[in-house]
């Protein structure tokens, strides 16, 4: 009643809820994409709920999209939000630690690395690096057998994101002490620590160990590569070693770790987690698993080549694998704002208070009939512009896309689109291209050297988790492996 009697009538439709502090946290924490979609329903796109004690707003579609994901730096703010939980785990001075203008400069530096040349430069790496995991792991000894695929997965990630951005002498470290020091920083990165990230508990503990240790040793690789006056790769690590801010002053070294930090970490439970569910989703349809490796042998040869980048563009249903399965299974589900002006929505008699949170969710637009032709199935080919299931989307129009500089470079100035997997404007992925070449070689390799199939042999999909901030297959995700000839 009190909602009702209350309610500030610029302010959205607040969710029911019996308790002020938990509010509906428990329901959204349960499954968010369900909890939007339901109250996309009674609501319509722009509602707002109790998370932890906080008023938060839920703005749907390309619209809601557009809105919060291009809001003016005046108007939002990401660091607000995310720096109790980042600074501890990236370390200080970078990403959200930092004013959002450095922050553009220091996404600009790691985007400029990320050249074609230095992705030609990658994909022998990747495809090594997967090729040597699997005869390797215990995990696939023999003809056949089963594995948990995401284990499998998290491990060809680092492996794979380490060797190619940042040399093989990090890559190398990961046999030895890094990849359980990495293990314990990712530990501050689970939902509790937005609230009790100050706190000294053991995970916290060995959090700020793990920190300064991995910060340690990047600056010790640092050191001798500047002693030796080269790098025996192309990789982002060198490329921060020779950039200067625009103030004049050179990258420092503590920052360049950070960064390395950063980017390992961003990137790791984002592709590791679309990767498994790659696997997943082959092993549910082994006809396009058959169909991925027909195209190889038609595309590359019978004798399947070692791949190159310009393999890779030879093979669109081995790129629309990627697009579909970020479709459904994009990891990032929320992304926060914290509110620092008014914001008057368009169009409608609201205006957000800077005493709410805003959250985008695109994952909901891109599960939507009116966007996407039966959303729920996932369909490699409806990529394939000719498909009856094609996506209806704004930009496959034809028209030239406008592009906006936020400072890192140029970026599609519209977030006005239903499907959003690397998110929209001055937070906008920049490590898109990266994630295409590192999953598209994973899972050429991958297809290369299995049949896939599910345990029982069904075309069923296991379920999502969403304990952590990046959501990703429920465990065990047990997968049938046969190996093809080799
Ligand atoms: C930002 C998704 C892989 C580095 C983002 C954002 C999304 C996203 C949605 C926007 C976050 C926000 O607006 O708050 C993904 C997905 C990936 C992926 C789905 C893989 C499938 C990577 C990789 C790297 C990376 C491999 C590094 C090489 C970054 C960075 C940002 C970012 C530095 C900028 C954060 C900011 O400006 O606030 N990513 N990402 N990502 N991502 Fe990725």
């Amino acid at each position: 009643l009190q909602q009702v009697l209350f309610r500030n009538s610029e302010e959205p439709p607040v969710i029911f809820h019996w308790f002020p502090l938990i509010g509906s946290t428990v329901t959204y924490g349960m499954d968010p994409p369900r909890f939007f979609r339901e109250n996309r329903a009674k609501h319509g796109d722009i509602f707002t709920f109790i998370l932890l004690g906080k008023k938060t707003t839920v703005y749907l579609g390309p619209a809601g999209n557009e809105f919060i994901l291009n809001g003016k730096l005046k108007d939002v703010s990401a660091e607000d939000i995310y720096t109790v939980l980042t600074t501890p785990v990236f370390g200080k001075d970078v990403v959200y630690d930092c004013p959002n203008s450095k922050l553009m400069e220091q996404k600009k530096f790691m985007k400029v690395a990320l050249t074609t040349s230095a992705f030609q430069s990658y994909v022998p790496i990747i495809a090594d690096e997967v090729s040597n995991y699997f005869k390797k792991c215990p995990d696939f000894k023999g003809k056949s057998g089963v594995s948990n695929i995401p284990k499998n997965m998290a491990e060809i990630t680092i492996f794979t994101a380490s060797h190619s951005l940042q040399g093989s002498e990090i890559r190398n470290k990961f046999d030895e002490s890094l990849a359980d020091l990495y293990h314990d920083l990712d530990m501050g990165f689970s939902a509790i620590n937005f609230t009790l990230h100050w706190a000294p508990l053991p995970w916290n503990n060995r959090r700020d160990h793990a920190q300064r240790t991995i910060s340690k040793v990047y600056m010790d690789t640092i050191k001798e590569r500047r002693a030796a006056g080269k790098s025996d790769q192309q990789d982002i690590m060198w490329h921060l070693m020779n950039s200067t801010y625009k103030n004049g002053v050179k990258v420092p070294d503590h920052e360049i770790a950070h960064m390395m930090i950063a980017l390992l970490m961003a990137g790791q439970h984002s592709s590791s987690s679309t990767s498994s569910w790659i696997m997943l989703r082959l092993a549910a349809r082994p006809d396009i698993m058959e169909a991925l490796y027909r195209e190889q042998v038609e595309a590359l040869g019978a004798d399947l080549p070692p791949l190159t980048l310009e393999d890779l563009a030879k093979l669109p249903l081995n790129q629309a694998i990627i697009k579909e399965t970020l479709r459904l299974n994009a990891p990032i589900h929320s992304i926060l704002r914290a509110v620092k002006s008014p914001m008057p929505v368009p169009g409608t008699k609201y205006v957000i208070p800077t005493s709410h949170v805003l959250l985008s969710a695109a994952g909901v637009s891109a599960s939507d009939p009116a966007f996407f032709p039966q959303p729920d199935e996932w369909e490699p080919t409806r990529w394939n512009k000719d498909s009856p299931l094609a996506p209806r989307l704004a930009t496959t129009t034809g028209e030239e896309e406008e592009k906006i500089d936020y400072g890192y470079g140029l970026v599609s100035k519209g977030a006005n689109s239903p499907y959003l997997p690397f998110g929209a404007g001055r937070h906008r992925c920049i490590g898109e291209q990266f994630a295409n070449v590192q999953l598209q070689t994973i899972t050429a390799m991958v297809v290369r050297m299995f049949n896939l199939r599910n345990v029982d042999g069904s075309d069923k999909v296991i379920g999502t988790d969403y304990a952590s901030l990046f959501s990703r297959p429920l465990e065990p995700a047990n997968i049938h492996w046969e190996k093809r000839d080799w």
